[in-house]
């Protein structure tokens, strides 16, 4: 019998687990491998989803690692650990306390599952894809970060609020970091085809964009202890499964940059097509003057906090 795909989720909370359950229910791999400090309730929750699994006959069998040393062999390793974003803390505030648990979780996971795609969900979400990429010394194929596909997904769901049809046949294209100076792109945004613009006043598409940059902050704000999580969930759901089934579909997605849009040595959201050895082609879209620059103050925001990163000797002498 063929070795089955093996996904493993470091941090069994609101969003780590949303994402095993959603994979559960797809049976979209044979095994699922919740890790989390809290053991019991990442044991509570593997018995609570192999039970949802048998009932809708789906093959997936959700287990626990008791360590991170039981996290071998993973074909995929998706990293939602990390202090989550409360009321009031920008997603920046995250930086060192995410940096540190980041660094930890990521020598396992090179230690353990060494041929692993590593999904980064954590935030500050570009800052924590480029630690999981220099901590585990992997191709930048493989160190993949989650935020393009949550961000267009809530710009195309503003889009049909804003027209009140088209749902389903919206394309939004976000591009950038997963920050408040994120690239939403209503140029290469369209409902079934037609541009953005033909449907959309100039107004009601800045006020999309707008809402769109502020999308997760909108949710804290609602929820008041935590933040979103089916929508991350469901986004970093797709990329595992574009990489677990080799779709070769492109999708927006953090990677770091080495040359591509004038770039290097910086995480950004740009398409990239998705296979089974991970990022393996990034596309370069042609950008006007407005998004150039709305793109490099993202990237230079990204470049801030792994400038704060450098300062705080974080990457030792590596
Ligand atoms: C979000 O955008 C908190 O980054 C997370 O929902």
């Amino acid at each position: 019998m063929s070795k089955g795909t093996r996904v493993g989720i470091v941090g069994a909370g609101n969003v780590g687990a949303t994402v095993a359950y959603s994979l559960a229910m797809q049976g979209s791999c044979h095994e699922i491998i919740l890790r989390d400090n809290k053991i019991d309730v990442a044991r509570g929750k593997a018995l609570d989803m192999s039970q949802a699994a048998s009932a809708v006959r789906s093959h997936t069998v959700v287990s626990v690692a008791e360590d991170i040393s039981d996290l071998t062999d993973c074909d995929v390793v998706v990293v939602t650990a990390g202090s989550p974003r409360l009321p009031g803390m920008s997603r920046d505030d995250l930086l060192m306390i995410n940096a540190n648990i980041t660094k930890e979780v990521i020598v396992g996971i090179a230690k353990y599952s060494p041929d692993a795609i590593i999904i980064m969900v954590s935030n500050p979400l570009d800052a924590m894809t480029y630690v999981a990429l220099k901590e585990s010394g992997f191709d930048r194929s493989r160190v993949i970060g989650m935020a393009g596909i949550l961000d267009s997904s809530r710009m195309a769901s503003f889009i049909q609020e804003k027209l009140g049809y088209g749902g389903g046949q919206i394309r939004a294209s976000v591009m950038g970091g997963h920050g408040d100076d994120m690239v939403p792109l209503p140029r290469y945004s369209t409902v079934a085809g037609v541009p953005l613009t033909d449907v959309l006043s100039d107004k009601e598409i800045e006020e999309i964009v707008t809402r769109t940059r502020h999308g997760g902050a909108e949710i804290v704000g609602h929820l008041k202890t935590g933040s979103a999580y089916y929508a991350p969930a469901k986004s970093t759901s797709i990329m595992v499964e574009a990489i677990l089934k080799d779709t070769k579909q492109i999708h927006p997605c953090a990677v770091c940059l080495e040359g591509e849009y004038g770039y290097k040595d910086v995480v950004s959201g740009v398409p990239v097509m998705l296979g089974a050895n991970g990022a393996e082609k990034i596309i370069e879209v042609t950008l006007n003057d407005l998004e150039q620059d709305m793109f490099k103050n993202s990237c230079a925001s990204v470049q801030e906090l792994i400038d704060s990163l450098n300062k705080n000797k974080f990457f030792g002498d590596k």
